[in-house]
């Protein structure tokens, strides 16, 4: 083994027991909490929504949602696993999330408020906001399209990111926004995989001072999927760039022609038409577009945002998740705006140009509710209490967290030095495929340091054995949820048979979706998340597949076959390692392990580059040829092997 690859793991026993220690450290909440709640009788809710989820959701869909027509029925599953929601009803998310407001007092409150990595600074009133979706909306219809088309959004943390997607809906288009860290091939196979003839992107991006030339990628991008017709290319950075005549236009330059009229009309959809595609890495093979729709992933965001995170009108709210994951789909540009409250975003990386950016930003705007990543929070605290002492955050109601398990150190740091402890943590479990929250608690919900608790109301998840049988109190097992909600995936864009197979074959028998994750629930039912069961790696709470990495790798001239592995990181949850066959007659030096870094860089994004990268002539495979990642991880962090009787060779 090279230097480079000794591990530096978090041992996976000490872990062990301060988990144990954590489940008696019990957080109930404060009587002032409590108080001013939104649901303060949560817990009888929850019971009495267990007890009937439809009448629970019929009743949160005629709360949160209008509907052009109402729905005829609030769940329709013959067709299992392909439920459908509020079957026959008509509405379009963009007139809830913002049509509707103009018509009241809300039309002069501030919906977004932006703050660039430069210090720029912009607002967005819902009137602004809607004139604005309004004319890039006629944009959009000039450029030929229509209700089922796609359209591909690959941009900065920008807020014409959310007006893109805001227009798209209310057209009736279908938007596949891809993560402005991915890079070359992730955008290219994700734009052939959706077939769109129309890309939305910008010049460049900010980060650390820097810029990331998003329209080159996108220029490379298109070479290698040339399905493309129209690219809309937003200015942020003024950094020079090729414009294509015929193919490519300035945002700004399109937003001042006639066409981008403020008269839109919005588009009548059904509640289980097509609202967005993403992305998202699963077991092998080529990223999903998991496929979400209309009506029931509204019902879904509004409702679970409101009770988690006990919005009011009054608060500004700040997910400080990047738009280009379903956490930025679901809880920045939707449910924030289908509430009507002012949402805060924020361009940059949390540390620049010092490490109090996130606290100065809370403390410039006066933010309620945070709501960040267990990695961002280990990656703040190690700079000090020093940094956000020196601002006050006394505005802070609650925070919260998602993405990755959050260790109970990180979660008493985040809870006493950042909120004071005033505030409750929710830590929300959930997933691309399950729209929204699916293990959290609410403000009136006992907490525990590293447990995301108990399953939202409606929301029948377990843990199980293998042959489905429930577990034992603190067993480790695989995380199901039982029955249908409203806000899951309908399906894997253009291929229902995948979806089929990834999340409903585990545990056929019983009709279950399977989570891919592992789990245990503790004596007092409190869900405690251990992590991936399948080859999705998480670094940083990003959701990466060991497939997609192996092939960029595979694509470099002197890689003969690759695998790669998550091993546990104190500071990102899980880092990439990477083994590699070289062609022969390759020489095996610290060069290559750079060249081949960049290009793992360069094809998939930066998120994906290893850590460290190991030279084998052989991989342990099984008899069928498949690669025994096992067998890796228990070498690189030096633990026993296991059974290795399917082993080839
Ligand atoms: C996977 C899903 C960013 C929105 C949700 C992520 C892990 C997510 C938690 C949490 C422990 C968590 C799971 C899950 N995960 N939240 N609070 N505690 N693990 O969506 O990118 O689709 O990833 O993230 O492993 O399966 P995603």
């Amino acid at each position: 083994m090279s230097a480079e690859l000794e591990p530096t793991v978090h041992p996976e026993a000490e872990r062990e027991v301060e988990i144990l220690a954590a489940e008696k450290e019990v957080y109930p909440p404060s009587e002032e909490v409590v108080a001013r709640a939104n649901v303060p009788n949560y817990m009888e809710v929850r019971e009495e929504a267990n007890k009937d989820f439809i009448a629970f959701w019929d009743a949160r869909a005629k709360e949160f949602i209008d509907w052009y027509e109402p729905y005829e029925k609030v769940l329709d599953d013959s067709n299992a696993p392909f439920f459908k929601w509020f079957v026959g009803g008509k509405t379009n998310i963009a007139h809830n999330a913002l049509d509707r407001h103009v018509h009241t007092w809300r039309r002069n409150k501030l919906a977004l408020i932006w703050e660039g990595e430069n210090g720029e600074l912009r607002t967005f009133s819902y009137f602004r906001l809607w004139q604005e979706v309004k004319r890039f909306a006629n944009v959009l219809r000039s450029m030929g399209v229509k209700k089922g088309d796609t359209v591909t959004i690959y941009m900065g943390r920008v807020p014409e990111l959310a007006i893109a997607m805001l227009a798209s809906a209310k057209i009736g288009a279908i938007h596949s926004v891809v993560y402005g860290g991915f890079s070359e091939q992730a955008l290219a196979d994700r734009i052939e995989d959706a077939q769109s003839r129309v890309l939305v992107t910008c010049d460049g991006a900010w980060l650390r001072g820097k810029t990331v030339n998003l329209k080159d990628i996108a220029d490379e991008a298109l070479k290698r999927s040339p399905v493309v017709e129209t690219v809309i290319v937003y200015q942020r950075t003024g950094q020079e760039v090729n414009m294509e005549q015929g193919r490519d236009y300035w945002w700004h330059e399109l937003m001042n022609l006639p066409i981008a009229s403020p008269r839109c009309e919005t588009e009548v959809m059904d509640a289980e038409d097509p609202l967005f595609i993403l992305y998202t890495s699963g077991t092998t093979g080529k990223p999903k577009g998991v496929l979400h729709t209309c009506g029931g992933y509204q019902v879904y965001i509004a409702t679970t945002l409101k009770y988690a995170f006990d919005l009011k009108d009054e608060d500004r709210w700040w997910c400080a998740a990047d738009p280009g994951w379903i956490t930025g789909h679901s809880y920045i540009v939707y449910a924030p705006l289908i509430l009507g409250v002012t949402g805060f975003m924020y361009e940059g990386a949390p540390n620049y140009p010092y490490p109090n950016r996130w606290w100065q930003l809370i403390e410039k705007y006066a933010i309620n509710v945070f709501y960040t990543a267990p990695t961002a929070i280990r990656g703040l605290m190690r700079f000090g209490e020093a940094w956000p002492n020196r601002h006050d955050l006394s505005s802070l109601r609650l925070l919260g967290t998602v993405g990755e398990p959050i260790n109970p150190e990180a979660w008493r740091w985040y809870y006493r030095v950042i909120g004071k402890e005033r505030c409750p943590i929710i830590d929300t479990w959930w997933q691309t495929e399950t729209g929204g929250f699916m293990i959290t608690p609410t403000p009136v919900v006992p907490l525990k340091p590293g447990s995301a608790t108990i399953p939202f109301a409606g929301i029948d998840a377990d843990v199980v054995r293998e042959d489905g049988t429930p577990c034992d109190p603190n067993e480790d097992g695989y995380l199901v949820v039982k029955r249908p909600w409203p806000g899951m995936a309908r399906t894997v864009w253009g291929d229902p048979d995948r979806y089929v197979a990834q999340y409903w074959s585990e545990f056929k028998a019983q009709g279950w979706y399977f989570t891919g994750d592992s789990a245990r629930k503790d004596s007092d039912g409190y869900f405690w998340i251990i992590g991936r069961m399948d080859d999705v790696i998480k670094v940083s709470g990003y959701r990466l597949g060991t497939a997609e990495i192996e092939s960029a790798l595979v694509s470099h001239k002197d890689v003969a076959e690759a695998a790669v592995i998550g091993v546990p990181d104190e500071l990102k949850g899980n880092v990439i390692y990477a083994f590699c066959i070289l062609n022969a007659g390759v020489s095996k030096d610290d060069g290559l392990v750079d060249e081949l870094k960049q290009h793992v860089r360069r094809e998939v994004g930066p998120i994906a580059v290893p850590a460290a990268i190991e030279f084998v002539d052989s991989l342990p495979k099984t008899r069928s040829g498949k690669i025994m990642r096992r067998l890796l991880k228990a070498q690189v962090l030096g633990q026993d092997a296991g059974d290795t009787s399917t082993l080839a060779d």
